[in-house]
């Protein structure tokens, strides 16, 4: 094992006594009070954990909190480093290589998306069926030996997604399903763009999560990832798009999607 990601699973075995939760989630823009809902919270920034990237996007915390929530326990992990800041697909893959080398078995994902579907409004939470690598980079160029052959089919795990489901329903939410096409940015998409997606079949385009869903799969963990809906996506609505209206309307909606997610995560059979 690379010493970055064992030095990190020996500071993560000193800080916690616990063994290392089944989840990890890992929160996008909007989800962040998520992280207010834990018990018994233990908090590592990511500056102590070595194979950990340093987080410069506001709005991201940078801290791997570890606690409960309604019993079940989780680390949950206060933003990424996005390919956009760097060029680089892999600003993530050693923290996600750390989180499975201490035991961590599903990636929960979150994040902020551009809904391209008219029926799919901001506010709303779709689950993530499938992905467009859009960017064609991978956090697993340069990986030597042939399992970096991964199988990419029920990437985003069908049974999680209807344990998901069905949680989401008690909360009184239905989520909406569908393709996420990845856009390395940082500018957002051109209307005609946007018009390509569509034709792709996508429904949602955002700037993360695919490289992260890459590696957890290459490392033998599941993957399950929610989206909520910031805006309409590029062409579809008369405001323009900005990095605020983004975090305005993630805020607005971030209560129930935290609802949600911690009915999601009690909901889980890991
Ligand atoms: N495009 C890309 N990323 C995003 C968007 C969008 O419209 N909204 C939130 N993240």
């Amino acid at each position: 094992m690379n010493t970055l990601i064992e030095s990190t699973v020996d500071v993560l075995r000193q800080r916690i006594a616990e063994p290392a939760p089944k989840i990890a989630v890992l929160l996008g823009s909007g989800w962040h009070p998520f992280a207010d809902q834990l018990q018994d919270a233990v908090d590592v920034p990511y500056a102590d954990l070595p194979a950990f990237p340093l987080l410069a996007v506001g709005g991201h915390s940078g801290v791997l909190r570890v606690g409960t929530v309604g019993g079940v326990a989780v680390a949950v992990l206060g933003g990424r480093q996005h390919a956009y800041e760097t060029g680089e697909a892999d600003g993530m893959k050693g923290a996600i290589r750390a989180l499975a080398a201490w035991g961590v078995t599903l990636l929960l994902q979150t994040n902020a998306a551009g809904s391209m579907d008219p029926e799919m409004r901001p506010g709303a939470l779709m689950l993530i069926t499938d992905h467009l690598n859009f960017s064609q980079r991978s956090p697993l160029f340069g990986e030597p030996g042939d399992d970096r052959f991964v199988d990419m089919v029920n990437a985003y795990d069908p049974a999680l997604r209807e344990q998901a489901r069905a949680a989401a329903h008690t909360q009184g939410t239905s989520l909406h399903s569908g393709v996420y096409a990845w856009f390395m940015g940082p500018q957002f998409e051109t209307p005609a763009e946007i018009r390509m997606f569509k034709l792709l079949g996508a429904q949602a385009v955002g700037m993360s999560t695919v490289p992260e869903t890459i590696v957890a799969r290459h490392a033998g963990m599941k993957v399950l990832a929610i989206s909520l809906m910031t805006n309409m996506a590029a062409g579809m609505q008369a405001e323009a798009l900005s990095h605020a209206h983004t975090m305005a309307t993630a805020a607005a909606a971030s209560q129930r999607a935290v609802a949600v997610l911690s009915a999601v995560v009690q909901n889980l059979k890991v």
